[in-house]
């Protein structure tokens, strides 16, 4: 693997030979991976686990997530570690492509396979009494979770929904799966109640539409009906309004916190825009280039930001009623998920460097019980 990485370097040119051998060890890597996950009847004991906290829903511990592609090994998520406890909001959050997808489709076990493919790591899964580790699970397991216990939202709703059937055959679908001894006509009931539940006035008449005769905020409300028609544990909401307008964007937010709790189940959000953040989430986690560098309370990131792209973050979101002549941007861009540095991930946009940042990756420093940094300046204060 770091025979690849090192032919990869800096994404120049490989030659055909090359491409041919790493595919070649590629193949060999992921089809032993493929042939486990696909085996049948594993019995439980092998992906059953312990959470370290009764109180959290999931926990990710040193996730390593890759894919194997033709030019090198992206480490798309390279040691992540953080958890979601019940009834809580976790906002993830960092530039665009620095592995928040990657990391809820892991959970998910919804990867891009053969080529991506959980390579080590633990995500403990509380299913109440008993937890799995869905990094070691096989697909078959996986089924009866995901939909269930564990639901998604995505990004762009026209795209995962199917254009040819209409909303209430769709919404329809998922329920009756989800109660196989239910009748049509009590599944129609609690689609058109699901539909009523997110907000949408003339739910009936939705229920006979196709998805494009709606607009993309109620087509968003029909995904998050669909997410929740099954009372899940975690809802995973992967940058959920990004393609909405402002005032839409309020709307869903408001809804998603408002059935949260009336679920009583936690939220997982992805999002690039700390306004979002702000207003969602109690706990924060900031990503740079498929790590954690630095997580705390929502106070304790927009108080006292400490990892300077923390820092970075915050100084590039626009204020209300400020007037700047040009916002901030971070300067120079993320590395090369093929080709990573062997010292802080961030010392190249870094303008705080001290010293020490000429070492290896910088160490977790705990500045309090939930506030936790990957920088050497705080290496002098920790427990403070
Ligand atoms: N199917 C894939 N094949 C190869 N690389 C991928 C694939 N999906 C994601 N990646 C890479 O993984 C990294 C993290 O991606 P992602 O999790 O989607 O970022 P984010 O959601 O934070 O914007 C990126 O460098 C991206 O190019
Ligand atoms: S460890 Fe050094 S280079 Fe990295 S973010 Fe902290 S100050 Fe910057
Ligand atoms: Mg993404």
């Amino acid at each position: 693997m770091s025979e690849n990485t090192k032919k990869a370097k800096g994404g120049n040119y490989l030659s055909a030979k090359e491409s041919r051998r790493i595919s070649k060890q590629n193949r060999k890597i992921t089809t032993a991976m493929e042939k486990k996950y696909r085996r049948k009847r594993v019995p439980e004991a092998e992906y059953l686990t312990k959470m370290r906290d009764e109180k959290n829903v999931v926990e990710f511990d040193n996730l390593h997530t890759y894919f194997f592609t033709d030019t090198g090994t992206v480490k798309a998520v390279d040691g992540v570690s953080f958890a979601v406890p019940q009834g809580k909001t976790v906002g993830v959050v960092g530039e665009s492509g620095c592995g928040k997808s990657v990391t809820s489709l892991s959970l998910m076990q919804l990867l891009q396979r053969p080529q991506g493919q959980i390579v080590s790591g633990e995500i403990r899964l509380n299913l109440g009494g008993k937890a799995y580790d869905v990094a070691k699970m096989p697909m078959e397991a996986m089924e009866k979770i995901r939909g269930n216990q564990v639901s998604m939202i995505f990004q762009e709703p026209m795209t995962s929904l199917n254009p040819v059937f209409r909303i209430g055959a769709q919404v329809d679908e998922v329920i009756a799966l989800h109660n196989p001894t239910w009748t049509k006509k009590q599944v129609k009931e609690h689609t058109i109640e699901m539909l009523k539940l997110v907000g949408i006035a003339n739910s009936e008449g939705v229920y006979s539409m196709y998805p494009h005769e709606l607009s993309g905020g109620m087509r968003q409300r029909v995904m998050i009906s669909i997410a929740l028609s099954c009372n899940p544990r975690l809802i995973i909401a992967d940058e959920p309004t990004t393609a909405l307008d402002v005032t839409i964007q309020a709307q869903i937010l408001d809804l998603l916190r408002g059935l949260k709790d009336k679920i009583n189940s936690s939220i997982m959000l992805i999002t690039h825009d700390l306004g979002v953040i702000a207003e969602m989430a109690d706990y924060v986690v900031v990503m740079y280039a498929g790590r954690v560098v630095e997580k705390g309370t929502v106070e304790e990131i927009f108080t006292h930001p400490s990892h300077p792209y923390t820092i970075g973050l915050m100084a590039s979101k626009p204020v209300i009623n400020k007037r700047v002549e040009r916002l901030y941007s971070i300067p120079g861009k993320v590395p090369n998920p093929i080709d990573m540095p062997d010292y802080c991930y961030f010392r190249d946009r870094c303008e705080m460097c001290v010293e020490k940042c000429a070492g290896a990756y910088p160490p977790v420093i705990r500045l309090s019980d939930t506030h936790e940094v990957s920088c050497y300046r705080y290496e002098d204060k920790e427990g403070k």
